[in-house]
């Protein structure tokens, strides 16, 4: 499978959302790669990150994101589950559940309640060793164009965290340890 003609289905090459979703596609692969790298013991699948990691953001065109050349009707933090059930129509199952379980690292029913999210309401945490690997991964790279570049450093990710919950930069800080040491 060559996740780049899923992609074309979706998106107009060289339109300004093929263009950012691609490039941050390869970055979070790249850095996904390296992450399994470290952990060979658990038998991370490497053919399936390389393909997961391309597609894991497939769903931002539905959403309203003109700042990444997106113009559909849905609130961004959707873009998980949509890329979910995109990839579930055509047979990616396993694919699908890295889409929904790549926001932030990972939203649990309890934030869905407590933020009021407009999300299902379902656990959207990362289980297998290639969903954390990929949602770890995601976290270095922002979209935006000012930032589109540089890789973020951990102690800006863990700061961007904390107003979610020490929860959250906890599991952030485990994955560090995992997948950096
Ligand atoms: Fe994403």
């Amino acid at each position: 499978m060559n996740p780049i003609d899923i992609i074309n289905k979706y998106y107009r090459s060289g339109s300004r959302a093929y263009e950012i979703l691609i490039r941050h596609s390869k970055q979070v692969t790249r850095k996904a790669l390296d992450a399994a790298k470290k952990v060979p013991q658990l038998n991370p699948d490497l053919d399936f990150i390389k393909e997961a990691a391309m597609l894991h953001d497939i769903g931002i065109f539905l959403t309203n994101t003109h700042e990444l050349g997106c113009k559909g009707k849905m609130p961004y933090i959707c873009h998980g589950y949509l890329g979910r059930e995109i990839l579930e129509k055509i047979g990616l199952q396993r694919h699908a559940l890295v889409c929904e379980r790549h926001i932030g690292v990972g939203i649990t029913t309890e934030d869905i309640k407590n933020y009021a999210l407009p999300l299902p309401k379902r656990d959207m945490l990362p289980v297998s060793i290639e969903e954390q690997i990929i949602c770890f991964a995601d976290k270095f790279f922002s979209k935006n164009r000012d930032s589109l570049k540089k890789e973020k450093s951990v102690e800006d990710i863990k700061q961007y965290l904390k107003p979610y919950g020490l929860e959250k930069v906890k599991r952030f800080q485990s994955w560090v340890d995992m997948f950096m040491g």
